[in-house]
């Protein structure tokens, strides 16, 4: 390529890095994260009427495999990424699985956002399941932003919900808007910075609403809502003006600072408001760390990584997708690159964007987007694809595990495909393997971060692999990676209330029954490390059943 070509290529790549916003919402279920993403969708007219994300969802749950287990359950398993354009902004949104049950995926869709959307209910405040989410956020230093839903219904006082994020998760809050009111006297938010209110009317289901902004210092505007209300947000406000932290660009960028946001996305109350605002204060696709240093997203040159697979997406193909995150360059349709762990170059000829079923092939992708890729049993989560000279993305830590399973295989004459479906399915990332350190002990250990993993695997063993198993609970619920590794675990002695036992890596790994035998474990132990998260290992063969 000659220079002025490469000149208009970074050019095309810069343009297309500053349009792109990516993010994830993280949310405890029923907070109201698909209600969210539907009206998010409507202002992108990527969807005509709000509600088609559930319709979407119902026909996934009719051709998808694990769709025994998603209709048994009438849930959805499967996470995917919508992308819609809204204005100038093309906007990825990696959506993550929306049940309890949730898995390690919604980790791992975490490591590839670069933003990601608190979303709280009003009601509730923060609920458990967002602050496990909030974890991987901060420990990614993400910026947050916060929406505080339903309120249209009665709710907590908008200073308390702010106090809770403030002390529970030692996040600074900034508050862009405010709320007027709540439950049926909710009439809209003031804009700090722009010092107006911004009035909504209720929309109609499935349609955008509408904004009526007024100046705060406008004579009229006892016309348009009661005094009392307006006085009362104002009040609140100055406590705010006085005591609380100011706008800082730089803190929010690093997930220290959160601008927070109040609205009902059922009703339509302040989805626009809001996603006006993300756009202009989310990061955009940024430099990622590798062995080569940080590469910056308009670098000549492709690169990626696997942050999810999915096997069986629709058991007509019995396909395998790869999902990529693309951070650096152009990717096109069909070119060659490189696989970074097996030194392969391989041809992508089939590159897809997925919308939930549906399936477009694409022709070019850009910093911040993800793409799907048919999967040969190739890709492992956390493998880098580049062209030009060779560089790897520093891989996707494992997070601590909450519910443990010996995998017990009831035919020995079926060892053999037992063992193959266990290797492949941990390969694959569907849960993480751990072993017994008496060796004479060969079933595996199952460790997952929600029952409904363990059931897929335990489906997926028997429908593709044909074989039996058994799922066998332990009582334990907590995971800790000995940082110090295996000499200092042998000068414990005897240890009560745990279990020691190891990782695919041969890390130790010490499992405890709750909390408190945790934290006495700490106070009889306070020289030994111990870590929820365990770093990438590269470079090292991993341990097979
Ligand atoms: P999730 O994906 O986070 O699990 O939540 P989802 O959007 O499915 O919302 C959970 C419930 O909360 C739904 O009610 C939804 O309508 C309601 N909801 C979401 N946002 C708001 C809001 O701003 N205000 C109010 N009042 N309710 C909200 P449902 O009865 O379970 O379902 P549906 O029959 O309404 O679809």
């Amino acid at each position: 390529m000659g220079t002025n070509d490469q000149n208009i290529n970074t050019e095309i790549i810069s343009d297309e890095v500053n349009k792109r916003r990516n993010f994830a919402i993280i949310s405890h279920p029923d907070a109201g994260k698909t209600t969210l993403t539907e009206k998010l969708l409507l202002y992108g007219g990527a969807i005509q009427q709000a509600g088609a994300v559930k319709a979407r969802g119902n026909q996934r749950k009719a051709t998808s495999d694990w769709m025994e287990l998603e209709k048994q359950r009438g849930i959805s398993i499967t996470s995917t990424v919508l992308q819609f354009e809204y204005e100038e902004s093309v906007i990825n949104l990696l959506d993550t699985p929306g049940h309890q049950d949730f898995s390690e995926d919604t980790y791992r869709t975490l490591a590839a956002a670069d933003n990601a959307v608190m979303l709280e209910d009003a009601a509730k405040g923060l609920e458990p399941q967002t602050r496990k989410l909030f974890e991987v956020c901060k420990m990614r230093k993400i910026p947050i932003f916060t929406f505080i839903n339903k309120m249209d219904r009665p709710g907590r006082e908008p200073l308390t919900l702010l106090d809770e994020i403030e002390s529970e998760l030692g996040l600074a809050t900034i508050p862009i808007n405010w709320p007027i009111g709540s439950g049926d006297q909710f009439r809209g938010v003031i804009d700090r910075l722009t010092k107006e209110v911004i009035l909504f009317d209720k929309a109609a289901r499935g349609k955008q609403s509408y904004e009526k902004r007024i100046k705060l210092d406008e004579q009229n505007l006892s016309n348009y809502l009661e005094e009392n209300l307006l006085n009362n947000a104002l009040e609140e406000l100055e406590v705010l003006d006085e005591a609380g932290a100011s706008f800082d660009k730089e803190k929010i960028y690093c997930g220290e600072l959160t601008p927070v946001f109040f609205g009902s996305a059922m009703t339509n109350f302040g989805v626009r408001p809001f996603l006006d605002k993300f756009l202009n204060l989310a990061k955009k696709p940024s430099s990622r760390n590798s062995n080569n240093g940080n590469i910056e997203p308009t670098f000549n040159e492709f690169s990626g990584f696997v942050f999810k697979l999915q096997a069986n997406m629709d058991p007509k193909h019995r396909d395998r997708v790869a999902f990529i995150r693309v951070c650096s360059g152009r990717f096109e349709k069909d070119m060659s690159v490189k696989h970074s762990r097996t030194g392969k170059v391989i041809r992508l000829s089939r590159p897809q964007k997925i919308f939930g079923k549906d399936r477009e092939v694409v022709d070019d992708a850009y910093p911040g987007d993800v793409i799907g890729l048919n999967n040969p049993g190739m890709f492992s989560i956390g493998d880098t694809l580049y062209t030009g000279n060779h560089i790897e993305y520093e891989g996707i830590p494992c997070f601590s595990p909450e519910i443990f399973s010996w995998l017990r295989n009831p035919n020995p004459s079926a060892f053999k495909n037992f063992r193959k479906g266990v290797n492949e399915l941990r390969e694959e990332g569907a849960v993480q393997i751990l072993y017994d350190i008496d060796e004479s002990k060969r079933d595996p250990i199952l460790a997952a971060v929600g029952q409904l993993q363990l059931e897929v695997v335990k489906h997926r063993l028997k429908n593709e692999y044909g074989v039996d198993s058994i799922l066998e609970s332990m009582p334990y619920q907590i995971a800790r990676w000995v940082s110090e590794g295996w000499s200092s675990v042998d000068e414990l002695g005897r240890v009560f209330n745990c279990k020691i036992v190891k990782d695919c890596w041969n890390r130790p790994v010490i499992l405890f029954k709750n909390e408190w035998n945790l934290n006495q474990f700490l106070e009889d132990q306070p020289k030994l490390n111990l870590n929820k998260v365990a770093p990438v290992v590269s470079g090292v063969e991993p341990i097979d059943l």
